[in-house]
């Protein structure tokens, strides 16, 4: 399709286009929208995990100044897409997971239970303080380790294999072991929020979200609307990780108040809520088993892993996945179970499934890598899956092999004493540790509309929003590529949900999808302005074919010909048009049928163990992605680097902890829940094979925002291995686990 050579010449990538919005305050979130008569909602959450509400007294919370109104499950106004029952999971099926104010039952601590609206925010925060709820209590059990017995395939998923069962067993090498990851929680910047407000039966909603038309739809099912009479807003959002893919009950509850106060009303979560209400990494235990010959061939590979959903609801993610095509091995099978505790749905947290997978699965490599004798990176050569041997199909494109290559030349991997416990600098172990990532290489479905004005310019539009990666900077790039204009000639349009539809940001998505629509748009208005020239009596550009023009600077010239060049403003006028609007719908092909289509990573990276202590520092890291063509080296380097910095988080601070007495996480905010600050971060090396993939869409380019943390965790711990010889497979790796 279209031309040959694009993306041809290297490109370091554009600034970003909001940059300095977002740097001057002026890039306006979803909570900082003004409007007369604005009234301010507070949540109060349920104290007990599980039981019912027996008396909830709002008497002196209504009493209170300003405030408006106090909703609870006895006078909520009905949601007309909720379905009666016991099932709190039986919302509508996009919609947000657990029916808000429905009735008495509690089904996790931290669920709301009434909303408090006031004139003021913080007349509505002491009113919520004055909300009297008193519960009967049944028991309630969190802890997956106690609930296990109960573990059991999700409705959705099955059990694999190929060759034997647990054929690792029979190999003259064997590894079996257990690893842990904790509940962990997204903690984006940007708290969530939701301003909602009615016109008649009309609704309009600024919400903190990843998918405008995902909200919209969700809104459309729950309060019965049409398409057109809802509007949803996200035009910056401040992080997301994947707790933007739903539309929780903060967002319901706010839609029915300004329903029932008939005016605009605004809920913020607070921080101790965002771990409550908009989902987390689910806690998961899994084993591994792996068989190997003496010289190190994969002979088996078993992956079992239990993780925790809600008793309300089945989440279930690709934990086990990876094991199944990463390596060429005769005998794999995996096994998924999900066991319910009383706690709120998890959810898609960056590289879901993968990334607690990776992190056995890679960390199980580096263990039989040392049992074998072999360079951990020679071990993985010596497995490397050439094609796809879950699938039996050829890789759209794979060249893992150059990335390790790419980051072991980078961080001197080959310059490390490989021994356990060798390398000292002062009282620090030194220690070097890799492990690969993988992530399914998606494109959806968008569609794009492109509108060339007379003047020149070109706005493009579609409705998504971005949580931070820099979509609008990446489209406008492959928009500017594509036609031959000034990057400044052009303006992305996102953030409505009135704009033609495009995809949620999930799943590292959004430049294969969105990417390729708006790459297909431009095309396509191509082949307007050639159609309207060739019509022209004497046209040079008669029975031309797209191929044979060459779009730049604003001309389109038949290649090689330059006294054929025109501008498009001139094709423009004399058509007699102001603009010229092309509306394109794209999508994948039956490619996926003929091919496994993934992106791949691989992080090395060096640390410090204090001897005594047990503090770990990073020192370097070098990640490297194997994401076909990049579209902005820039905006996908920033990717990269944040994956690194979460899977620093997630690989030595990262943990919500439950007090099982109570059922309730603990640490609930950011001083007792660490995330990485500046001062944890090394300089980080993001690379990139950058090389196009030929099958997946045509740009070329895979996704890589899953992958830039899928696997880190596991080369972090690999490389606290060989710093002190322990071997850590419960994160996050805190001292108390390296000291004694
Ligand atoms: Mo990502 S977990 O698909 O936002």
């Amino acid at each position: 399709m279209g031309k040959e050579n694009f993306f041809a010449e290297p490109n370091e990538g554009l600034d970003r286009v909001d940059g300095r919005a977002k740097v001057t305050g002026a890039a306006k979130y979803s909570a900082e929208y003004e409007f007369d008569k604005l009234a301010y909602g507070v949540l109060v959450e349920s104290k007990i995990a599980k039981g019912k509400i027996t008396l909830l007294d709002a008497k002196s919370a209504e009493r209170a100044p300003g405030v408006l109104a106090v909703i609870w499950h006895a006078n909520a106004p009905k949601i007309p897409g909720y379905e009666p029952g016991d099932n709190p999971a039986k919302p509508p099926a996009t919609s947000q997971p657990h029916r808000v104010f429905y009735d008495d039952k509690i089904y996790f601590s931290g669920q709301p239970v009434a909303l408090v609206v006031a004139d003021t925010y913080e007349r509505a925060l002491h009113a919520a303080s004055l909300v009297k709820v008193t519960y009967e209590k049944a028991a309630h059990e969190t802890d997956l380790h106690k609930n296990i017995q109960n573990a059991a395939a999700p409705k959705r998923g099955s059990d694999y294999k190929r060759g034997e069962v647990d054929g690792y067993k029979k190999a003259p090498v064997i590894l079996e072991a257990e690893y842990t990851m904790p509940i962990e929680v997204h903690n984006p910047m940007e708290l969530h929020s939701t301003i909602a407000f009615w016109n008649g039966d009309k609704l309009t909603v600024y919400d903190k979200t990843q998918g405008v038309k995902s909200t919209q739809k969700s809104l459309m099912d729950a309060f019965k609307l049409k398409e057109e009479n809802v509007q949803v807003h996200a035009d910056f959002v401040g992080g997301g990780f994947g707790s933007g893919l739903r539309t929780w009950p903060h967002v319901i509850a706010t839609v029915m108040a300004a329903k029932k106060l008939n005016r605009p009303i605004k809920v913020v979560l607070t921080r101790p809520q965002m771990f409550t209400m908009v989902g987390y990494r689910p806690y998961a235990i899994q084993k591994i088993g792996l068989g190997a010959t003496a010289d190190g061939k994969l002979v088996g590979i078993t992956h079992e892993a239990t993780a925790m959903t809600s008793t309300y609801e089945e989440f279930t993610e690709g934990v086990v996945n990876m094991s199944r095509f990463m390596y060429a091995c005769p005998n794999v099978n995996t096994v998924y179970k999900i066991a319910p505790l009383d706690m709120s749905t998890p959810t898609w947290k960056r590289g879901p499934g993968e990334a607690t997978g990776a992190f056995a699965l890679e960390s199980a490599m580096d263990e039989m890598a040392y049992k074998v004798g072999l360079d951990p990176i020679a071990f993985r050569l010596l497995n490397y899956a050439e094609t796809d041997p879950q699938r039996n199909l050829p890789w759209s494109s794979k060249f893992l092999k150059e990335a390790y290559q790419l980051g072991a030349d980078k961080i001197g991997w080959n310059k490390r004493n490989p021994a356990l416990r060798s390398m000292k600098e002062g009282d620090w172990l030194v220690g070097y540790g890799m492990a690969s990532g993988v992530f399914n290489a998606g494109r959806g479905r968008a569609t794009v509309k492109a509108i060339l004005s007379k003047n020149g310019s070109m706005v493009i539009q579609s409705a998504v929003s971005d949580s931070g990666p820099g979509t609008a900077t990446a489209m406008v790039g492959i928009a500017s590529e594509a036609m031959g204009l000034a990057p400044n000639k052009i303006m992305f349009e996102m953030g409505d949900s009135s704009l033609p539809p495009g995809p949620t940001q999930g799943g590292s998505t959004t430049v294969s999808t969105l990417g390729s629509a708006v790459y297909e748009v431009c095309v396509a208005v191509q082949q307007k302005l050639l159609e309207m020239t060739a019509a022209k009596d004497g046209s040079a550009f008669k029975n031309t074919k797209l191929a044979e023009v060459t779009f730049k600077d604003g001309m389109m010239t038949l290649t090689g010909n330059s006294s054929t060049a025109i501008s498009m403003i001139d094709v423009l006028k004399e058509n007699n048009l102001n603009e010229l609007e092309v509306t394109k719908e794209s999508q994948a092909g039956d490619e996926r049928q003929k091919y496994s289509i993934y992106s791949f990573s691989v992080h090395f990276t060096k640390v410090h163990v204090h001897s005594l202590t047990g503090v770990v520092k990073v020192k370097e890291a070098v990640t490297v992605a194997d994401a076909g063509k990049i579209i902005n080296k820039k905006t996908a380097g920033n990717q990269m680097i944040g994956g690194v910095v979460g899977g620093i988080g997630m690989a030595l601070m990262e943990e919500a902890v439950v007090d099982h007495r109570y059922g309730k996480i603990i640490n609930n905010n950011l001083a007792d829940y660490h995330v990485p600050v500046h001062a944890d971060v090394p300089h980080i090396d993001a690379l990139f094979v950058d090389i196009k993939d030929p099958i997946i869409n045509p740009i070329g380019s895979k996704g890589l925002g899953e992958i830039a943390i899928v696997g880190y965790a596991a080369a972090l711990a690999n490389a606290v291995y060989h710093a002190t010889g322990k071997r850590i497979r419960e994160l996050p790796i805190t001292p108390d686990k390296l000291i004694g």
